[in-house]
């Protein structure tokens, strides 16, 4: 692994390590076994989005590994004022060890990596938000093995056969990484959303996937599932879609009747930032707050896994 630039360029092994580290390192923290193999490494965070977990759990996590974290804001830096992300990359390969960007387009991070000489990191794009899923997977999987007597050989063995739905706008970032992340490990994902929400047939294709797994009446893709997954309606650089999404998105809200139609002991995961009373009620935030902020604990875990990898192939 070169670049993580997406979850449908990751091979199944690949996931499989970086959940098995991600376990390692969450283990470790705090303790002296703690490894820093970004020691004298400066990696840096370019973002042209807001974020709140993201920028902090990579820079804590950055540190955590003995390495240094600038955060640069994209409109701070020339790339802002039209510098080429070819000759960004040429540059800062001469003075970084690693990036961690957040961005629109998905082209973005992967001309970075291919111009640059450097490990890239995709921290959201609007295709794809690897980091995010990995997180999600981690959380996901410690919820399976506490119920489980005698853990798998593989962490990805714990997903099989089960059922993960993805409520609201499924041709956001978060869900088409759930997507491919479905294919990779081998668990039925399904996705509650209208028709104008759904991802595209050439997305479905790509991940190996058919338009079967879209449901448009959302108790029906909630039922016996394992795992409800919601992101917010509104994406960053959607605001100017805010009325209209949340009209058409209403009747995909998480709530109890969705929760009742799920197995007993289903997960409710979000991704946050969370809107109670849209993408989910107060009511099912609450009853699964531990699992959802389990899951943001989870960035920081899983980051400094990807770092790690990265760092090691340098
Ligand atoms: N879930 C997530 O990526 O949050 P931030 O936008 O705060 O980084
Ligand atoms: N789909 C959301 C995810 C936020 C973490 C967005 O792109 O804004």
């Amino acid at each position: 692994m070169n670049h993580l630039l997406s979850i449908e360029s990751l091979s199944a092994s690949e996931i499989e390590d970086l959940l098995q580290l991600g376990f390692r390192l969450k283990a470790l923290r705090g303790k002296r076994k703690h490894p820093t193999p970004l020691e004298g490494k400066s990696w840096a965070l370019i973002f042209g989005k807001s974020s709140t977990r993201t920028r902090v759990s990579f820079e804590v996590g950055i540190r955590e590994l003995g390495g240094r974290a600038l955060f640069l804001g994209m409109h701070d830096i020339q790339l802002g004022r039209g510098e080429s992300v070819e000759d960004t990359a040429r540059v800062l390969s001469r003075y970084l060890h690693g990036v961690v960007i957040r961005t629109y387009a998905q082209s973005e991070v992967e001309t970075f990596a291919r111009i640059g000489s450097i490990p890239v990191i995709n921290a959201l794009t609007d295709d794809e938000h690897p980091c995010q899923i990995l997180a999600d997977l981690m959380t996901w999987a410690e919820d399976l093995l506490r119920r489980q007597k005698k853990a798998p050989r593989r962490i990805g063995d714990l997903f099989a056969g089960k059922t993960a739905v993805f409520f609201g706008d499924a041709a956001c970032n978060v869900s088409q990484s759930w997507i491919f992340a479905a294919t990779k490990l081998g668990f039925n994902i399904r996705l509650a959303a209208p028709k104008s929400f759904q991802p595209s047939a050439g997305v479905l294709a790509r991940a190996k996937q058919s338009a079967s797994i879209c449901f448009e009446d959302a108790r029906d893709a909630a039922k016996g599932a394992d795992l409800l997954y919601t992101d917010t309606w509104v994406s960053m650089g959607k605001e100017e879609e805010s009325k209209k999404r949340l009209g058409i998105l209403a009747p995909y809200q998480i709530n109890t009747s969705i929760t009742q139609a799920a197995k007993p002991h289903a997960l409710v995961m979000h991704c946050l930032p969370a809107y109670r009373g849209q993408e989910i009620s107060a009511e099912v935030f609450e009853a699964h707050a531990k699992t959802i902020f389990d899951e943001a604990e989870n960035r920081l875990h899983i980051q400094k896994a990807i770092l790690s990898r990265l760092t090691a192939r340098k």
